[in-house]
Formats: structure tokens, sequence, C-alpha cells
């Protein structure tokens, strides 16, 4: 059954909302394999995947060439863009042309945007266009130049902010919004306010679903991951092992061996 916004959507109350990211088509297969109904091509990918410090400088190019390929490895995961770094803070015009590209080039199911009330019109734009949009609030990666990277609405008035914020994407049209790095109460009390999922990335349980990075809940990094990730396994050392025993049987001679010779 092939997810889609709607239904994402509907499920906030029936069922909590699993998301993992997935760069590629050979990672969202195993993703969409297990059942997990959306799988965000994030603009993480600059730095689990092409190297970069930080998400700034990943391209449209890129986000595109990878989003294509999550989409040719998924049957029925929903398959959320991450619009990257000054693809659509410059204009309303430029967000709806690469939010569009997202959908008709590398075929997504929709897009995600951050930012609160400062991007409720484009919200509004995308949406009333056909583009489903997923919101992001909290530490939002794109503007950490400005924040840092830090746990967000920790006083009341930084709290009121970002609930402003939340009802403010809702009301846009968001079918869903990411908090990322917030006090789990706060998390609880903005999942509680708003008609639309709620998906944490350290914002507490009480969040209507869960979104972690491929390789960190893999553990396929070996660099340090925030408090929030859980590791669900330890592939570096597994990655590391086999790599290592290759290496010692070439170098030995002895692989290929009779059963591995034509
Ligand atoms: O880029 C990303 O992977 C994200 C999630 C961690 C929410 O924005």
């Amino acid at each position: 059954m092939k997810w889609t916004a709607a239904k994402l959507k509907a499920f906030k109350g029936e069922k909590k909302i699993t998301m993992v990211t997935a760069y590629d088509a050979l990672t969202a297969s195993l993703v969409d394999d297990v059942g997990v109904p959306a799988i965000l091509v994030g603009d993480s990918l600059g730095m689990t995947v092409l190297g970069y410090e930080t998400t700034l400088p990943v391209s449209m190019d890129e986000m595109l060439h990878h989003t294509s390929a999550v989409s040719r490895g998924v049957q029925n995961a929903l398959v959320i863009a991450d619009m990257p770094f000054m693809s659509y803070q410059p204009s309303l015009a430029m967000g709806l042309e690469n939010a569009g590209r997202f959908l008709k080039e590398a075929h997504a199911d929709a897009v995600k945007v951050e930012g609160g009330a400062m991007r409720a019109e484009l919200i509004d734009s995308l949406v009333k266009n056909g583009i489903p949009v997923l919101g992001h609030i909290g530490l939002t990666p794109q503007s950490v130049k400005e924040m840092g990277y830090k746990v967000q609405g920790k006083t009341s008035e930084q709290a009121r902010k970002l609930m402003d914020d939340a009802m403010a994407v809702e009301q846009a049209g968001a079918f869903a919004i990411v908090l990322e790095c917030v006090p789990p109460e706060l998390g609880e009390m903005i999942s509680s306010a708003l008609s639309i999922p709620t998906i944490g990335i350290g914002a507490g349980v009480g969040c209507d679903g869960q979104v972690l990075v491929f390789t960190d809940l893999l553990g396929i990094s070996n660099k340090p991951v925030p408090k929030f990730v859980k590791k669900y396994a330890h592939l570096n050392g597994i990655i590391a092992e086999a790599l290592t025993a290759y290496k010692n049987e070439v170098e030995g001679g002895t692989f290929p061996d009779d059963e591995h010779t034509y």
C-alpha cells in the first residue's frame, strides 16, 4: 500500500509514526521493506554521505540526484525531499519552482521546509499548488550559524514562540511537522495542541512519531552523535571487521580460494 501525505496525516492518534532518512535506492529499499511509512531524504545527506561539515553546502542538484535514487528504491513509503538551504529562502517563486522539481524530476511525494510562521506563506502556496509539505521547527540545522546546535524552546517566551510557529505551519496546510531538539514537555504540548502529527527528533516520547538518521540509528559512522540518537546496531564494527578480513586474505594470498574460483 503506497503511503500518501493525507494517509500519514490521518494516522495521528491511530498509531505512532516511524520516519527514517535514506539517501539512495539500496538503503531506501531496506527501510521500505520493513514497513516504515515515511522516508525523508534529509539534507543531512551533506554530513552523512557527502562529507560536508553542515547542511549548508547541499545543492538542489545533489538533493534531486539522491531523491531520485530513493524514489527508485521505494514501493510503499512516502518519500519526502528536504529542500536545501537557499532553494526556497530567496523568494516564493523560487521555493515553488524548486519544490515542483522534486515531484516532477525526482518523483518525491512531498517536500520539507525549515521554519515556522515565517514560512506560512510559502507552505500555503506549495499546498495550494498540489505539493504536500512537512514543516520543521525547533532546532533547524540550516540556521546553524544563527542558532547553533542547541536545544530550543527552553524559556517560556521561546516555548510560546515555537507553539505559535507550530500553529502557523498547521494553518498554512502542512500535513505534519518535525519538532527537533525541544524539551519533552514542549514536544507533548505542541503535539496535543495540533491536529497534524508531530514527528520528533530529540523532542521526547510525547510526539506523534519519531525520525532518526539512517546512519545514526544503525551505528554506521564512528563520529559522535547527539544525545537523542539511539544506536540500534553498531554496524561500523562489523563493517571494519569484514573489510579487514578481506584485506588480510588478499594480502595473504588466501582469497580467492577454490570455493570462489571458476
Ligand atoms: O536532514 C535531516 O535528516 C533532517 C531530519 C533529521 C529531521 O532534517
